[in-house]
C-alpha cells in the first residue's frame, strides 16, 4: 500500500467519524437537552411496513420540509418474529434502513419499542405465538411474559447498537419508548399492574441506550421514564415530577377508519390549535399521529374491521402526497415556533389572563428577547385582546405566535396554506391486453369448494371451539362443519348461530343461506332454512377481520362461532341444538392451500363463463400499470368482500359492499371551532369506508403484473378498474387581516414590513399554472371547488393575478387594496384563487 493510499484511508475514517459524533440527548424540566442546549422540537410519526422502502425517501423529505425534527415509528413484533425465534427483517420490514434513512436526511429518531404497540395493528404487534406460551399472561407480571418481553427489547436495541443508530453512538436516535398506553388499562390488571410498569422501566433502563426513554398515558411511570401524553389536546397535562419535560408523544392528526363507518377527518386548524396551545402551556415536544398514517397491507390491521387505509388525514396521505392545507399550515406554524425557541427554553411560560377564555403566555430571557403566544378558547367568540400595550384581533378558537412579543407571525385559524383538492383519475381498463393503458386480460377462476374438502388438515372434535386458540391466526379462515345434523326434515325453521365474531358466512347444502358480521358485540343470526329429506350439511365459515389491539386483556378475546348453534321454530316449538355436534374443522381455504395468491397454481379454469356474483370464488388476471409515475390505487366498485394481492404481494382486506349509514352525521366543511373528538367531523355517508386501495408503484413491472382477487360474498370482476391518485384543483384564500407569510419566511421577519401575501405553487416539480378558474378579492363565499363571487368584488384582480401567475410554476400576490383595487371599504377582504397545473 503506497502512502497516497494510508492518506486517502485516512482522509476516509475522518470524514465518516465526522459525520458520526456522539450525541449527548439527556432531559430536564423544561425540554429534552441535545449537546448541552435544551431544544424545542416537532416529531412526526411514520410507520415504516405502512409504507414501502422506495416511498420512504420521499416521505421523510416531505416530513423535513413540513419543519419535522423528528421521525418516531413503533417497532413490529409481530413482523420481526413471526415464529419465535425466526427474525425478519427484509423489505418494509428493513427497521435499519429506514431509520438511516432518517439519519441521513438530517432528522432524529423517536424508537417506540414497546414492544407492546396498539397502532390498530393485528394483536397490538404481538405475535400469536406468546399466547400459546405456557402459563403466559400478557401485559402483566407474568415471568414467562416478561422473559419474551425482555428479550425482544433486548434484540432490537442490540440491532440498534450494531448499526450505531442511537445517538450516544452518532445515530439519529434520541429518545425509546418502553410499553405503550399501560396507565389507560392498568387498573384491571390489579396489583400487578405497579410491579410490572416498575419492572418494565428498569428493564429498558438497564438497556444502557445512551438516551432516555418515555412511557406515553403512564403517570405513575417511575424515574427515570418520562410520562407522555397522548390525545386531541394535552395542553392540561403536566408530567410526574418537575424534573421531567412536558412531552405530546400523540397528536391526533385525524383518526383511523373501520369498514361500514363513515370516514374521520380533524381540520388544520384544529391540530394546529392544539399543537400551538400544547407549546403556549410549557410543551416542548410533541409528535403528530399520523404525519404519514399508509396502509395496512396484507392481514396486519388490527380491529377487528379497521379498512386497510390508515391514511388517518395525517399531513400527508395515504399514496404520501400533501394533505394540504394541513401540511403547508403546520408548517408556517413549525416555523413560528422555531422563531420563539431561544425564549422558550429559557424559561417556563407566565400565563397571564387576557379576558373570558383568552390569555397570553410569555417567555422571556434574561437578555430581555420574547415571545409570547396568544390563545382565544372560546368555541364561538371572536375576540379583541390588549397585550403588551397593543390590540390583537383574535378569532375563536385560535391561537397567535408573537416570537418578539409584538409582531403576530401566524394565527391557528389563518391559513395562508395552499389548499389542494386530490382526485383519483380512472385509468383505462378494458379487457384485451394493452402495453400502454392499465388494461386487464381476460379472467380465470376458481370455485372454493364449501366446506371440508378431503384433506389431511381437517380434524373433528365434539363441540364448538373458540377460532384464534384454533388459526393461531394462520388465515383468517375457519370452516366448522356438521353432516347429518340430528334432524333429517325440516321445512320453514332457522338455523341459530352465535358467534363471537368477526364474520360469518352459513352455508346449507353448500349454498350460502346466509350470513353476518358483528362488531365487538359477536353475531347472532336466525337463518331460515328449508331441510331435505335424509342427509343435509351444514357448513359455517368464520372469519376474522383483524385482531383485537386495545383494550385490557385484549389478547383473550375470541373469535369463532362458540355457539349455540341451534334448530328453532320447530312445528312442536322445541329447539334442537346442535354445539355439542361431532364438528368437523378446517383452518384457511383450499385456494390458500394450494397457493392462489401467488397466483401459480394449476386449478384456475377459464370455461365456459367468468362467474359473478358467486361466493367464495378466486379470480386471477394480468394487467399493464398504468403508465407515469402517479401513485396507483384499485377501485373495487363493484366487488363485495374480500382479499387482493398484486404479484403475490397482499394489498389487504377490500370491503367495498360494506356501506356507511346514508343518515350519518357527515359535513364537507366541518366546523373547526370547539372541542374535536373522532366523532365530530365524518365524510363519506352512504358510502363505503375505502372504495380505493394503495398499489404500491414498486409492486408493477410495465405489463404482465398479476392480480389475484379472493371474493367472499360476489362481486362482478369486469367492473374493477385502476385509478392514479393525483392532485386536481389547488386554491389560496388570504385575507387582508393574515400575517404575512413571507414575514416569517424571511430572515429579517420582524423588521421587514411586508404586506400580507397570497402564494401559489404547483404540486409538482415540471409544472406551471395553466389555468386560473376562480380569481376574487373582496368578499368571495365557498371553499376551493366552490367558491362564489361575494357582492363585493375589485376590477382589477383578475388581470392582476393573471399577469403574476399564468404560465409560472409558482406566484405572489400582495393581497392589499394598493395593489388589487378597493372593491368596498371598511369591509376586511380577501384574494381567492383557484388554479390548475400541469
Ligand atoms: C451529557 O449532558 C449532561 C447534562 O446536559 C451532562 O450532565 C453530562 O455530563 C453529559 N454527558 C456527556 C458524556 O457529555
Ligand atoms: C409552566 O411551568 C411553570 C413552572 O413549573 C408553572 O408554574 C406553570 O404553571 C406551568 N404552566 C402551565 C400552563 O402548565
Ligand atoms: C407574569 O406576568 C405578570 C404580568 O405581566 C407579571 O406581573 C408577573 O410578575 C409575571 N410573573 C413572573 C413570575 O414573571
Ligand atoms: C391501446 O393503446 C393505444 C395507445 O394508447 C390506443 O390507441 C388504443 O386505443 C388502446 N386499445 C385499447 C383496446 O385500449
Ligand atoms: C351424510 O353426508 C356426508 C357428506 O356426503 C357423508 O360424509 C356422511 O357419511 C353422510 N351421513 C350419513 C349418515 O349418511
Ligand atoms: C384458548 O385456549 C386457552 C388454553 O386452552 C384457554 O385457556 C382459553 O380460554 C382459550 N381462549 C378462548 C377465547 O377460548
Ligand atoms: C320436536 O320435533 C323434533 C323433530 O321432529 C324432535 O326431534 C323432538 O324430539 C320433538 N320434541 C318434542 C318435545 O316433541
Ligand atoms: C358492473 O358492470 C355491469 C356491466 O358489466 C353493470 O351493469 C353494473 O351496473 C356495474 N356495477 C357496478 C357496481 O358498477
Ligand atoms: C368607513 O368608516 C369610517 C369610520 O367609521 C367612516 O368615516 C367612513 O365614511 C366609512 N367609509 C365608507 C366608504 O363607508
Amino acid at each position: 500500500m503506497g502512502s497516497g493510499t494510508v492518506a486517502l484511508v485516512f482522509l476516509l475514517s475522518v470524514a465518516a467519524a465526522s459525520v458520526c459524533f456522539a450525541v449527548n440527548v439527556t432531559y430536564d424540566g423544561r425540554a429534552l437537552v441535545v449537546d448541552g442546549k435544551r431544544r424545542v422540537l416537532v416529531s412526526g410519526s411514520i410507520h415504516y411496513p405502512r409504507s414501502t422502502p422506495e416511498m420512504w425517501p420521499d416521505l421523510i423529505k416531505k416530513s423535513k420540509d413540513g419543519g419535522l425534527d423528528i421521525i418516531e415509528t413503533y417497532v413490529f413484533w409481530n413482523l420481526h418474529e413471526p415464529n419465535r425465534g425466526q427474525f425478519d427483517f427484509s423489505g418494509r420490514k428493513d427497521l435499519v434502513k429506514f431509520i438511516k434513512l432518517v439519519g441521513e436526511a438530517g432528522l432524529f429518531v423517536h424508537l417506540r419499542i414497546g414492544p407492546y404497540v396498539c397502532a390498530e395493528w393485528n394483536y397490538g404487534g404481538f405475535p400469536l405465538w406468546l399466547h400459546f406460551l405456557p402459563g403466559i399472561q400478557l401485559r402483566t407480571d407474568n415471568a414467562p411474559y416478561k422473559i419474551e418481553m425482555q428479550r425482544f427489547t433486548a434484540r432490537i436495541v442490540a440491532l440498534m447498537k450494531q448499526n450505531n443508530l442511537f445517538a450516544s453512538q452518532g445515530g439519529p436516535i434520541i429518545l425509546s419508548q418502553i410499553e405503550n398506553e399501560y396507565g389507560n388499562v392498568e387498573s384491571e390488571y390489579g396489583s400487578s399492574a405497579k410491579p410490572y410498569i416498575d419492572w418494565a422501566a428498569q428493564m429498558a433502563t438497564s438497556m444502557n441506550t445512551g438516551v432516555p426513554w418515555v412511557m406515553c398515558q403512564q403517570d405513575d411511570a417511575p424515574d427515570p421514564m418520562i410520562n407522555t401524553c397522548n390525545g386531541f389536546y394535552c395542553d392540561q397535562f403536566t408530567p410526574n415530577s418537575d424534573q421531567k419535560p412536558k412531552f405530546w408523544t400523540e397528536l391526533w392528526s385525524g383518526w383511523f377508519s373501520s369498514f361500514g363507518d363513515p370516514v374521520p377527518y380533524r381540520p388544520a386548524e384544529d391540530v394546529a390549535f392544539a399543537a400551538a396551545r400544547f407549546y403556549q402551556k410549557n410543551g416542548t415536544l410533541l409528535n403528530y399521529y399520523m404525519y404519514h398514517g399508509g396502509t395496512n397491507f396484507g392481514r396486519t390491521s388490527g380491529g377487528p374491521f379497521f379498512t386497510t387505509s390508515y391514511d388517518y388525514d395525517a399531513p400527508l396521505d395515504e399514496f404520501g402526497l400533501l394533505r394540504q392545507p394541513k401540511w403547508g399550515h403546520l408548517k408556517d406554524l413549525h416555523k413560528a415556533i422555531k422563531l420563539c425557541e431561544e425564549a422558550m427554553v429559557a424559561a417556563v411560560g407566565n400565563t397571564t389572563s387576557l379576558g373570558q377564555n383568552s390569555e397570553a403566555t410569555v417567555y422571556q430571557t434574561e437578555s430581555g428577547q420574547c415571545a409570547a403566544f396568544l390563545a382565544n378558547w372560546d368555541g364561538q367568540l371572536d375576540s379583541i385582546v390588549y397585550f403588551n400595550g397593543n390590540y390583537y384581533d383574535l378569532p375563536a378558537w385560535s391561537v397567535s405566535i408573537l416570537p418578539d412579543c409584538k409582531n403576530v407571525v401566524y394565527n391557528t385559524a389563518k391559513v395562508n396554506s395552499i389548499t389542494a383538492i386530490p382526485k383519483f383519475v380512472p385509468q383505462a381498463s378494458q379487457t384485451g391486453p394493452n402495453s400502454s393503458v392499465a388494461s386487464f386480460s381476460s379472467w380465470s377462476w376458481f370455485k372454493e369448494p364449501v366446506g371440508i374438502s378431503i384433506n389431511r388438515d381437517a380434524f373433528v372434535l365434539p363441540g364448538l371451539v373458540e377460532q384464534i386458540n384454533t388459526t393461531a391466526d394462520k388465515s383468517d379462515f375457519m370452516w366448522y362443519s356438521l353432516s347429518d345434523p340430528l334432524l333429517r326434515d325440516g321445512s320453514q325453521i332457522q338455523l341459530h348461530v352465535e358467534s363471537l365474531g368477526h364474520v360469518l358466512y352459513a352455508f346449507v347444502n353448500g349454498r350460502l343461506a346466509g350470513k353476518g358480521s358483528g362488531k365487538g358485540k359477536g353475531i347472532s343470526v336466525d337463518i331460515p332454512v328449508n331441510l331435505e329429506p335424509g342427509n343435509n350439511t351444514i357448513d359455517l365459515l368464520s372469519l376474522t377481520m383483524g385482531l383485537q389491539n386495545y383494550g385490557a386483556f385484549f389478547d383473550l378475546a375470541g373469535a369463532g362461532i362458540t355457539g349455540p348453534v341451534q334448530f328453532k321454530g320447530l312445528n312442536n316449538g322445541s329447539t334442537v341444538d346442535l354445539s355439542s355436534e361431532q364438528w368437523t374443522y378446517q383452518v384457511g381455504l383450499k385456494g390458500e392451500r394450494v397457493r392462489l395468491p401467488q397466483g401459480i397454481s394449476k386449478v384456475w379454469a377459464s370455461q365456459p363463463a367468468l362467474p359473478i356474483n358467486t361466493p367464495l370464488t378466486w379470480y386471477k388476471t394480468t394487467f399493464s400499470a398504468p403508465p407515469g409515475n402517479s401513485p396507483v390505487a384499485i377501485d373495487f366498485t363493484g366487488m363485495g368482500k374480500g382479499q387482493a394481492w398484486i404479484n403475490g404481494q397482499s394489498i389487504g382486506r377490500y370491503w367495498p359492499a360494506n356501506i356507511s349509514p346514508a343518515s350519518g352525521n357527515c359535513v364537507d366543511s366541518c366546523n373547526y371551532r370547539g372541542q374535536y373528538d373522532q366523532k365530530k367531523c365524518l365524510r363519506g355517508c352512504g358510502k363505503p369506508a375505502q372504495q380505493h386501495y394503495h398499489i404500491p408503484r414498486s409492486w408493477l413491472k410495465p405489463t404482465g403484473n398479476i392480480l389475484v382477487m379472493l371474493e367472499e360474498i360476489g362481486g362482478n370482476p369486469n367492473n374493477i378498474s385502476f385509478a392514479t391518485r393525483e392532485i386536481g384543483l389547488i386554491c389560496a384564500r388570504v385575507s387582508e387581516s393574515y400575517p404575512a407569510p413571507l414575514d416569517l419566511w424571511s430572515d429579517n421577519y420582524l423588521t421587514r414590513v411586508t404586506k400580507p401575501t397570497l402564494l401559489l405553487e404547483c404540486p409538482f416539480p415540471n409544472q406551471v399554472i395553466t389555468d386560473l378558474p376562480f380569481i376574487s378579492f373582496g368578499n368571495p363565499h365557498g371553499t376551493c371547488g366552490s367558491f362564489t363571487h361575494g357582492r363585493c368584488r375589485s376590477r382589477q384582480a383578475r388581470r392582476i393575478v393573471r399577469k403574476a401567475c399564468l404560465g409560472k410554476p409558482k406566484c405572489s400576490i400582495e393581497v392589499t387594496v394598493d395593489n388589487l383595487g378597493e372593491p368596498c371599504a371598511n369591509v376586511t377582504k380577501s384574494l381567492a384563487v383557484a388554479a390548475y397545473c400541469s
